[in-house]
């Protein structure tokens, strides 16, 4: 068994969550329950195999090796049951950055993108950096449960619009999109041109069945490319190893170009390494990180509850992100983001950094040592 009640301290380790809270709180006196990764040490299976290859003690260019490309392809059909082959994967230093690539790869200047709002912010940033017009299809939210507004989706297609983004699982309102949710969705697309970029990056972290897009059919296999890493699953996003998917050879090679121009495609050569012992013997690490996890989620609900909180969210389906509404205080957004920071002392992500819908909701990040997550929640019912 795993001990993820470890209390390990991360500050001065050059991590920007405990490390640059000053720069984006102006505080730096705060409990940290934002930027999305885990207060939790990986699997020693990872370590090791990162510290075998020090030994090694040359760290010159990477490559991806035909295992890398065979223990990708294995792990999609195990945890996700889609089948893979070997020139569908293109590996990248990040998802964020392949994300950008492939704006500009899969749409030109002045064409329009379509993201589904309220979301991690870089995917709606990103089109805005690339020269793209963003439109926005946002969810629909009744008692904190979202889901897709498929006629405000067609009602915003245009001759210009060329690509819609995806956010499969959902940061931050944890919905694990179901298989007829997404194939209506992308019935949509094929109808009218549009390539899906499916960010795919929370995948490993759900609590009900996901279905990876392009695996529902050769249809819709062919009109998408999916962006996933171990980053999130395995706490290594540091190391900046990730990887695109398509089936569609003139997408890959169009969105390939662009990683090749941007200079997108060195990897860290321990970013190699972590992903393949991940993906080789993480498994049983994984599977005792999701009932942690799921502990978690239940505490605070319960935690929240006892103490006769007004605070309500919804368990996740997915991700270890808290979509906490403050609605049913009667302060404005601005006054509980002061609050949490002069009073509770806790950085959590404001709701509206993931677009105008985020207004009245604050993102808490529960992937930390129970005994420290219930210091978070006291500091945080003192004063809601
Ligand atoms: C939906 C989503 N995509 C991408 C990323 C970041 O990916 P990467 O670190 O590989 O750029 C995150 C991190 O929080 C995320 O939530």
């Amino acid at each position: 068994m795993y001990n993820f009640d470890e209390k390990i301290i991360r500050k001065n380790t050059n991590c920007v969550k405990y490390d640059a809270l000053d720069t984006y709180f102006g505080e730096e006196d705060l409990q940290p329950l934002w930027v999305a990764d885990m207060d939790f040490k990986v699997p020693d299976v990872i370590n090791d195999a990162i510290m075998n290859r020090a030994k090694h003690g040359i760290y010159g260019y990477a490559k991806a090796s035909e295992k890398t490309y065979s223990l990708v392809q294995k792990w999609m059909k195990k945890r996700h049951n889609w089948e893979i082959k070997t020139d569908w994967i293109s590996f990248v230093n990040g998802v964020v950055p392949a994300y950008s690539a492939a704006i500009e790869a899969l749409s030109n200047e002045g064409d329009e993108v379509i993201v589904q709002t309220p979301v991690y912010f870089p995917l709606f940033k990103q089109v805005k950096q690339n020269g793209r017009v963003l439109i926005t299809n946002p969810l629909k939210e009744t008692d904190g449960y979202y889901t897709m507004d498929l006629e405000d989706l067609k009602s915003k297609i245009t001759p210009k619009t060329k690509i819609l983004t995806l956010c499969s699982p959902h940061n931050p309102v944890g919905r694990v999109w179901n298989k007829e949710e997404l194939t209506q969705l992308a019935q949509i697309c094929i109808e009218n041109n549009i390539t899906i970029i499916s960010d795919e990056i929370h995948a490993d972290i759900v609590f009900k069945e996901f279905t990876p897009l392009a695996s529902i059919s050769k249809e819709i296999s062919d009109i998408t490319l999916t962006l996933n890493s171990p980053g999130k699953t395995f706490n290594i996003a540091g190391l900046n190893c990730a990887y695109a998917i398509s089936e569609n050879k003139k997408i890959l090679m169009t969105y390939e170009n662009i990683v090749k121009k941007r200079e997108l495609n060195s990897i860290n050569v321990f970013g190699f390494t972590a992903l393949e012992a991940a993906y080789e013997f993480g498994e049983k690490w994984l599977e005792e990180l999701l009932q942690y996890l799921n502990l978690n989620i239940n505490f605070t609900k319960e935690y929240l509850k006892n103490n006769n909180s007004k605070i309500i969210f919804l368990e996740p389906e997915s991700t270890y992100l808290l979509w906490f509404s403050f609605k049913n205080h009667s302060i404005s957004h601005a006054k509980v983001k002061q609050k949490l920071l002069i009073e509770s002392k806790i950085a959590l992500n404001d709701g509206t950094s993931f677009g105008p819908e985020g207004k009245g909701f604050f993102r808490l990040n529960c992937a930390l040592p129970k005994a420290n997550l219930e210091n978070a929640l006291s500091k945080i019912v003192t004063y809601f």
